[in-house]
């Protein structure tokens, strides 16, 4: 496995993969990978010749009160990880390689951003379409994968591509979770003992409203206020949003009458726990 800091020779391997005739996946990553990455990667490995994971934090998705300084990082455990699931090459760059001085060009939706997350996160979707944009640039996939853990940012990146016409494949691959039922997320390490056990209920309602949709409820109200309870029960949880939407535009429904996404956000203490589920009436 290769790894390579610097943006020239990241696009000159993949000029040559290209050249060779090979296809090439690609996974993006901020690191401190856990099953969810490597389910993505082993997704990645089947699917094209040539496997290429990026680690790189980007400071551009992070908002001024965010957890930036904060973020996990174990770069050399992360480079075992994707050593065993069979990564070629991990691209590393340094936030002035991505960020020179004097960089101004993003890449913004107009409307997909203004729900869910991008309501209390503003800078975050613009960060992410405008790193994702430089990545493609850079690492040149034929095919990119994104977990569906982060629903609205595969959603974002599918609606970019499309717009852009970026000569990118993106697929999405499955949320991965706990034994217990607690989505895999970087961001759990900062969890107590406590929280941690109080961040099932997560997971606990959006089964609940699984549950509820099949048994015939089809009023997202009734839902929501479930959902409200239940995870308001934990003394530290501060819901951010709990929203019932049709998943392609993220606009809220008012009757549940076909697939449909539930996905809500909760601040644990400091830590933003997020998490989603597809209702099928
Ligand atoms: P990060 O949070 O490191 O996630 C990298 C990829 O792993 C994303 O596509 C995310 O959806 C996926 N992922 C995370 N947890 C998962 C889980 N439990 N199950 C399945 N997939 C999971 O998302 C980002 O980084 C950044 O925004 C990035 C796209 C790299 C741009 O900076």
């Amino acid at each position: 496995m290769k790894i390579i800091h610097t943006i020239a020779e990241m696009q000159a391997a993949s000029d040559v993969f290209r050249i060779e005739g090979k296809r090439i996946a690609f996974v993006p990553t901020m690191g401190f990978l856990h099953q969810g990455h490597l389910s993505l990667m082993e997704k990645g490995r089947e699917k094209a010749d040539i496997l290429i994971a990026s680690i790189f934090v980007n400071p551009a998705q992070f908002g001024p009160n965010e957890d930036l300084d904060t973020y996990p990082r174990a770069m050399e455990s992360d480079l075992e990880k994707c050593k065993e699931v069979g990564v070629d090459i991990v691209f590393t760059p340094t936030n002035d390689q991505i960020y020179p001085q004097g960089y101004e060009t993003y890449v913004e939706l107009e409307k997909l951003p203004h729900h869910l997350c991008g309501l209390s996160r503003p800078v975050f979707f613009k960060g992410i379409t405008t790193v994702v944009t430089k990545l493609f640039h850079i690492v040149k996939p034929h095919i990119a994968i994104f977990g569906e853990k982060d629903f609205q940012q595969l959603a974002i990146i599918k609606r970019m591509v499309r717009d852009l016409n970026m000569e990118v494949e993106v697929l999405g691959g499955a949320l991965v979770r706990e034994e217990d039922g607690l989505a895999m997320s970087s961001r759990n390490a900062y969890l107590t003992d406590d929280q941690r056990k109080e961040g099932l209920r997560l997971f606990q309602s959006l089964c609940k409203a699984k549950e509820m949709v099949q048994a015939g409820e089809s009023n997202p109200k009734a839902i929501c206020d479930m959902a409200k309870i239940h995870i308001s029960k934990a003394h530290e949880a501060q819901i951010d949003y709990i929203s019932i939407c049709d998943p392609d535009t993220l606009n809220e429904v008012d009757a549940i009458t076909g697939p449909t996404l539930m996905a809500l956000a909760v601040m644990m203490g400091k830590t933003r726990l997020i998490d989603n589920m597809v209702l099928i009436p």
